[in-house]
């Protein structure tokens, strides 16, 4: 254990060289639109974003760096309103046909009916790991803090500083865990009527529109990707590198505790429970504690 230890944090020093940390703290100087509706826009000099959705296009942007581990953050004000059949994304993509992706997704509703946020994660191309919850405030009234935290060892999905969801590495069990591909972080509005809301079942309004997200105060205190294939060229574990530091890769009892609250009150699927989906077949990470 301890040598084993040792040997990491060896790994990590001599990566040091290799490593670029950055803290992108702007979304007009980290980020530019991919996806064009010209009523977004970018505000409050580059600190605010608004992805507008209407009848003639979603709209989208992305960052101009990819990553390699880091925490992620993102200050969200949904569609407020009648936002059914809108879909807003704030996910972290590689590219390519093996892809690793960490989402979250918001399905808006009715006025007045909850959204869903939604959850998954792709490693090497394969996804189908959804779990939805149910926010426990109006998602619409004001900003709140979505934050996705990537080292090597889990994924975890913070709202407003509460984890939902964790993803492990388990690599040595053949579960493959996204560690060898820069992703970029991603953000777009899109009408997804065919399938968010309740499986297409309320269509888009499109009196309503134009259906307009907010965003603000993006910051990736995150490794730049430098395009190699290593977990070992990200930083090393020092105060100012938390997130890749194996001594802080696992939740406290304390944040534990708080997970499994959030997640008895507020979970509404779980792919994990989805027997019957899964024809019993359940994937191996659903028989690993995942915390
Ligand atoms: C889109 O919406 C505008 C404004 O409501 C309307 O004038 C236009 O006909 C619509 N276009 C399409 C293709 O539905
Ligand atoms: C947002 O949440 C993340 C994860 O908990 C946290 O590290 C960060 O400090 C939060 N941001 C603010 C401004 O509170
Ligand atoms: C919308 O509201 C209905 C009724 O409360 C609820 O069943 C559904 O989960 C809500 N969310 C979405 C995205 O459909
Ligand atoms: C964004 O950061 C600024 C400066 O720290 C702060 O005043 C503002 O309240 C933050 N906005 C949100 C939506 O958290």
């Amino acid at each position: 254990m301890a040598s084993s230890q040792a040997m990491f944090l060896a790994l990590f020093i001599s990566a040091i060289a290799f490593c670029s940390r950055s803290v992108d703290a702007n979304i007009a100087t980290s980020m530019y639109f991919n996806w064009v509706n010209p009523l977004s826009s970018m505000t409050n000099n580059g600190n605010n974003l608004q992805l507008a959705l209407d009848n003639t296009s979603g709209s989208g942007v992305q960052t101009k760096e990819a990553f390699l581990f880091g925490s992620i953050q993102m200050f969200i004000k949904l569609v407020p309103g009648n936002s059914a059949g809108t879909v807003t994304a704030y996910y972290m993509s590689s590219t390519g046909n093996n892809h690793d992706e960490i989402d979250f997704e918001f399905l808006g509703n009715l006025s007045g009916q909850p959204y869903i946020i939604h959850t998954n994660i792709y490693t090497q191309g394969k996804g189908n790991r959804e779990q939805q919850f149910y926010p426990w405030f109006d998602p619409t009234a004001d900003y709140h803090n979505y934050t996705i935290h990537w080292n090597p060892t889990e994924v975890v999905w913070y709202v407003d500083s509460l984890p939902i969801r964790v993803f492990r590495n388990y690599q040595s069990d053949g579960i493959p865990y996204p560690n060898q591909q820069g992703m970029w972080g991603y953000c777009s509005i899109w009408d997804g009527e065919s399938w968010a809301t309740r499986g297409g079942l309320v269509k888009t309004d499109w009196n309503s529109a134009p259906f307009i997200a907010r965003f603000s105060n993006f910051t990736a205190r995150a490794c730049k990707w430098n395009g190699q294939i290593s977990i070992t060229q990200c930083a090393a574990p020092t105060a100012a590198n938390w997130w890749t530091s194996p001594v802080y890769s696992k939740l406290s009892y304390a944040e534990q505790g708080v997970m499994k609250r959030v997640r008895d009150d507020y979970m509404i699927y779980d792919y994990c429970q989805d027997t019957k989906r899964f024809n019993g077949q359940m994937p191996p990470e659903c028989s690993k504690p995942q915390y």
